[in-house]
């Protein structure tokens, strides 16, 4: 049994998150997590919300409560959607807990023991009208890499590019507009990355299963011009990690904080132990995913992100861990995405553009949402969600293929048989025909799912159930029933038992959907088809099983009008 760590990028606290970051992120993670388990894997699923930084200062004036309150609030909002969304993390964690706070300082102790912090006196844009200084989302202003006019201080969200608030063209204060700004010193601990560019460029050339995106993004931050760079890991903030020295002060470092990059991905860490105070559990046990002296050198860590993360994750996190000099897990698979975009603009969240989680679960259960996200994630270019092209998969793939064959199959069988499967009858050409159709596309279903090729995966998966509509089309029980029962029997026998198959194979993108299928199929028997005849005989004669209601309903063109309009506009 392989052990397997997986993280998705934590979302920030500052609002619900829209259906671009579900898929950019924790749903595909959430894929490889439940088809892992399935596989009889043990799986240690870990995400979290990123509650530090000025996001999350600026989402929290803007809703008049106190940060504290708010990002508690929050997280609650955020479990709450992400287990309606059927994310199966082992632990849903907080980046504020006491446990990443102690671990960021303890790192921070650790990097300035082998020398690898500097302090440096450095410019910081200051605002008159807000009487503060503006760091990183605080300030916005034109990217002088792509011209974007709405960068932020810390990076461009159109080009990735990380940014220092002194390189925006034209700043302005992101609390008041304000353009009444004033470079002023102040100082601040920088992390000496660029001390580490060979060991980690020898790193990221170690890994040659990375997908392109992935290593061109950190190649592309380690050799441009300003690659990299050393980064500052603090801030003049009140809300954050108090800047310290493991449980030591840090002289002329009162009053700041560390950097919300810096604290986020240690969260990662800090999250399996707090999986483990939670549940009462020994440090070994958290410990054993995460020290690779303590057990965690046979397991496999895989991280799921978007493309504006990568920088984050293959430069400035792995320099932490491996400045440390202590032995922590890295990244042995990073998987990301590229962005998904809503109906011919991008989805924004300071803008309320898109469809956001709760209001995709008001309007439609969400395996619809999982299928459509997951058979479309953009994986080797940006993809568009539309309205049209959902209701489209929706009704095809869900309702045509996958409902209208478990429904034809239970209906029929009732009709003639009763509400058990049926005996007599042999195997022909057509089903051994079908059984190596499906041995050979299961293991391909497998090929893809290991490698994470997420719509690969889902069009795999795809073609199994239209295999077995295909047969049961050929097959035509309900003509062969009048000539040859028994030869009826049989072939609704197989159909009953490619149900328990599909709802096995399906469990990874339409959880819900899957538990509905094996419980109309009377079974708990989700053991994975490593043979595939002999999983086609799991259900036996006489075994009972229920017609289950219609599993998934189409969209009508009234349905989907009226929500192309409400989803137009703004949300406020
Ligand atoms: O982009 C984001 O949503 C960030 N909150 C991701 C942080 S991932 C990590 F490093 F913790
Ligand atoms: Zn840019």
């Amino acid at each position: 049994m392989a052990r397997i760590l997986i993280t998705s990028a934590i979302p920030y606290i500052n609002g619900i998150k829209h259906l671009g970051n579900l898929i950019g992120s924790q749903l595909p993670a959430d894929l490889y997590a439940r088809y892992q388990r399935g596989r009889g894997n043990e799986v240690m699923f870990l995400c979290a919300t990123d509650e530090h930084g000025t996001p999350a200062e600026l989402a929290a004036a803007k809703a008049g409560k106190p940060v504290a309150e708010y990002c508690a609030e929050m997280h609650g909002v955020q479990a709450d959607i992400a287990q309606r969304f059927g994310l199966s993390f082992d632990h849903f964690g907080r980046s504020s807990s006491p446990q990443n706070k102690a671990l960021t300082q303890h790192f921070a102790g650790k990097l300035d023991d082998a020398g690898l912090i500097r302090e440096v006196s450095e410019k910081q844009v200051y605002s008159h009208a807000d009487g503060r200084f503006l760091p990183d989302r605080y300030i916005e202003g034109t990217c002088p890499n792509c011209g974007y006019d709405r960068a932020r201080g810390d990076q461009c969200e159109n080009c990735t590019k990380q940014l220092d608030p002194t390189d925006l063209i034209e700043p302005r204060s992101a609390i008041s507009g304000s353009t009444d700004l004033e470079v002023r010193e102040t100082k601040h601990l920088y992390l000496r990355q660029s001390s580490m560019k060979d060991q980690l460029n020898a790193w990221i050339d170690s890994k040659t299963d990375w997908p392109i995106l992935t290593t061109s993004i950190a190649k592309k931050w380690l050799h441009d011009g300003d690659g990299l760079q050393d980064r500052g890991i603090t801030r003049d903030l009140d809300w954050g990690v108090p800047v310290k020295k493991g449980d030591q002060d840090w002289p002329g470092m009162e009053g700041k904080v560390f950097y919300v990059w810096f604290d986020a991905p240690i969260e990662y860490i800090a999250c399996a132990k707090e999986w483990a105070d939670a549940t009462g559990k020994a440090d070994a046990e958290w410990e054993r995913w995460w020290r690779t002296d303590k057990g965690a050198d046979d397991v496999r860590y895989v991280q799921f992100m978007g493309k504006d993360n990568v920088p984050f994750h293959t430069l400035s996190f792995p320099a932490t861990i491996l400045g440390s000099g202590e032995p922590w897990k890295m990244v042995d698979h990073l998987k990301s995405f590229n962005y998904l975009n809503y109906d011919g603009g991008q989805f924004s969240t300071s803008q309320g553009r898109g469809v956001f989680m709760d209001q995709a679960l008001d309007i439609l259960p969400a395996d619809y949402w999982r299928w459509w996200l997951l058979s479309h994630a953009p994986e080797s270019s940006d993809s568009e969600f539309t309205w049209e092209n959902f209701q489209q998969s929706v009704n095809k793939d869900l309702a045509d293929v996958l409902g209208n064959f478990v429904s034809r199959i239970t209906k029929f069988c009732r009709s003639k048989f009763g509400e058990a499967v049926p005996q007599g009858g042999t195997y022909g050409d057509r089903e051994q025909a079908l059984i190596e159709e499906l041995t050979r596309r299961v293991r391909a279903y497998e090929g893809f799912m290991e490698a994470m090729e997420v719509r690969k995966s889902a069009q795999e998966l795809r073609a199994i159930w239209v295999a077995g509509n295909e047969y049961l089309q050929s097959a035509a029980p309900w003509s062969t029933f009048k000539e040859d029962p028994e030869q009826a029997a049989v072939q609704v026998r197989l159909g009953l038992n490619l149900i328990r198959l599909y709802a096995v194979l399906s469990a990874p993108f339409i959880p819900e959907t899957t538990a509905r299928m094996l419980s109309a199929m009377n079974t708990m028997d989700t053991a994975w088809p490593d043979d595939v005849a002999a999983a086609l005989s799991a259900l036996p004669a006489g075994h009972d099983f229920a017609v289950p209601d219609v599993l998934f309903a189409k969209i009508t063109d009234e349905q989907r009008e009226d929500w192309q309009d409400r989803f137009a506009g703004v949300r406020t």
